[in-house]
């Protein structure tokens, strides 16, 4: 692996399945290091909705590819697209090679953004940025994962059914690590973090350690 030098934005990679809290850590990664920030699940999500609000199909591969295209990531707004159904789309459309080519294009050139950035999601360490200095894999169990869900929805003051979330962390899981394109896995080189016995701040120290040695690295 090449050295990464000064002149080179500093990447940190963040991959892991859906709500280990690697959006949370991500952010306060971010913020710690004045780093920019792209969560890249928005990205999928934000094409999916495109889809959905133009009452056009999930299952074409061309016009799916086109909305991908059209992503602002600069106009991402995670309240609006935080939505179940708008997940539940983007998961369909992330297995499509060509919508996944227009969105890794998008992030890979944010990624160049100086002095350095954060990007999480399914595949950073593995495809979108194979050489980033600091690869993270955080996860948790499942049934870690959906309770999270569910304490968050009830936190809120909503209704929500444990059993329905938990099938649904595990179908998310199956389609993310089952698709033939950039299926979700460690990079061999990431560092794993289960967070399913550590706080998110113990999560985050152990970041920062990891992050700290390589910035110390590459000066
Ligand atoms: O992380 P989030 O739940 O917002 O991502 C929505 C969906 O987008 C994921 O279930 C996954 O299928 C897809 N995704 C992806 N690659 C990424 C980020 C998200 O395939 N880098």
């Amino acid at each position: 692996m090449n050295k990464p030098t000064n002149a080179i934005p500093f990447v940190i990679a963040i991959d892991g399945p859906a709500a280990a809290g690697k959006g949370t850590l991500s952010r306060q990664v971010a913020e710690t290091y004045g780093f920019h920030h792209l969560d890249t699940g928005l990205t999928y999500r934000a094409t999916a909705k495109a889809l959905l609000d133009a009452g056009l199909p999930l299952d074409d591969e061309a016009t799916a590819e086109k909305m991908a295209r059209e992503v602002e990531l600069a106009g991402l707004d995670r309240d609006i697209l935080s939505q179940h159904e708008i997940g539940e789309a983007a998961s369909k459309i992330a297995v499509m090679p060509g919508v996944r080519r227009a969105l890794v294009d998008a992030q890979r050139r944010f990624a160049k953004k100086a002095p350095g950035t954060v990007l999480d999601g399914r595949d950073i360490g593995t495809v979108v940025c194979p050489r980033a200095p600091v690869k993270l894999y955080v996860t948790a169990s499942a049934e870690v994962r959906a309770r999270r869900r569910y304490d968050e929805i009830v936190a809120r003051g909503q209704a929500a059914d444990f059993e329905a979330i938990f099938e649904d962390v595990k179908r998310r899981d199956e389609r993310d690590m089952g698709r033939a394109d950039s299926p979700l896995k460690p990079a061999e080189d990431a560092h794993l973090l289960d967070t399913s016995e550590m706080s998110i701040e113990a999560a985050f120290q152990a970041a920062k350690s990891l992050i700290d040695l390589a910035l110390n690295r590459n000066t």
